[in-house]
């Protein structure tokens, strides 16, 4: 039988980029408008029915995320914690959840990573379905800030190289990564990068050799944001604000994805929406309940 494909959130680091507003707190903890960063893409996770997720973090900001997500029942999913001792790159994250992914595929999204369009629900429904791996490329008018990937028209990728300093392309591989089980296997056999660190794009090579990497380009119509700095923050923020304002609708209401995907009932909204009282995140909740 196919195996159920696990999340992982990578939200460890020092955030140093952010100091002093990072310097007793994760970066990822930090409000985007008028939520946690965390909630966006754990939204995204929800978002491609993934129920079990791992979110890796420092052990000194467990109380903060506990207090924050708990066990995630309240979303009608499960929320592990693993411990990343030092920030040793993003692929050390596969190693780290080899027990807790027991042989299943993944999808891991940085916790700093932001993503809003149309139609995402179906792109990660259709990833989430491939044997193979997938990564996603939005076109960035700096792409020596990331990881760039060359393709094909059919999305086959030819090169992907971290923060190059003569990029193939103009697209940035996003922070969200479709693998299959073999992942924790293959980022054992990598070795650390110049700067240290055990690189995503060094993982993502193996699976390019095996022509088994897939790119889907996120179009036009979507936002990718990487909240990473305090511009791209306040940026993001803006970004959420604007939308939210306009529309009278909630970017990132995890108890929304929830009720989407038919995991949680009613009364579990009504019993969170009493937790926000004279918010609009509380008024959006009860939305649901008229
Ligand atoms: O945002 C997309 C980019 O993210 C990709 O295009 C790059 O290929 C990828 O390497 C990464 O680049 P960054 O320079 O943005 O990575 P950064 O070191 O900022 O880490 C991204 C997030 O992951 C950040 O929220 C902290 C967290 N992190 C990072 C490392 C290295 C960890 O939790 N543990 C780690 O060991």
């Amino acid at each position: 039988m196919k195996k159920n494909r696990k999340g992982i959130i990578l939200a460890g680091g020092t955030g140093s980029r952010l100091y002093p507003a990072t310097l007793s707190i994760s970066k990822q903890l930090l409000p985007i408008y008028d939520k946690p960063m965390i909630f966006y893409p754990l939204s995204v996770l929800m978002s491609a029915k993934i129920k079990e997720i791992a979110v890796i973090i420092r052990e000194e900001d467990y109380k903060n995320f506990y207090d924050l997500l708990g066990d995630g029942s309240q979303f009608g999913i499960s929320i592990s914690y693993i411990f990343q001792p030092s920030p040793d790159g993003l692929a050390q994250a596969y190693i780290l959840a080899e027990e807790f992914l027991n042989g299943h595929p993944s999808a891991m999204i940085l916790g700093d990573n932001f993503f809003y369009g149309y139609y995402l629900r179906e792109i990660l429904e259709k990833a989430s379905s491939r044997e193979i791996a997938t990564i996603f490329g939005y076109r960035v008018s700096d792409p020596s800030s990331y990881g760039v990937a060359d393709f094909d028209s059919n999305g086959n990728v030819l090169s992907i190289e971290e923060k190059p300093t003569q990029p193939a392309s103009n697209y940035a591989v996003t922070g969200l990564y479709f693998l299959d089980s073999s992942a924790p296997s293959k980022a054992k056999t990598i070795e650390p990068s110049k700067r240290g660190e055990l690189e995503i794009t060094s993982l993502l090579e193996l699976y390019m050799h095996n022509n088994q990497l897939n790119l889907e380009k996120l179009g036009r119509g979507f936002a990718w944001l990487d909240t990473g700095t305090h511009e791209n923050l306040l940026e993001s923020a803006n970004f959420i604000r604007s939308l939210q304002l306009r529309q009278g609708t909630q970017i990132g209401c995890l108890e929304e994805v929830a009720l989407q995907n038919n995991w949680i009932s009613k009364d579990q909204i009504k019993d969170q929406a009493k937790k926000f009282p004279k918010t609009l995140y509380g008024e959006y909740l009860q939305t649901f309940l008229d």
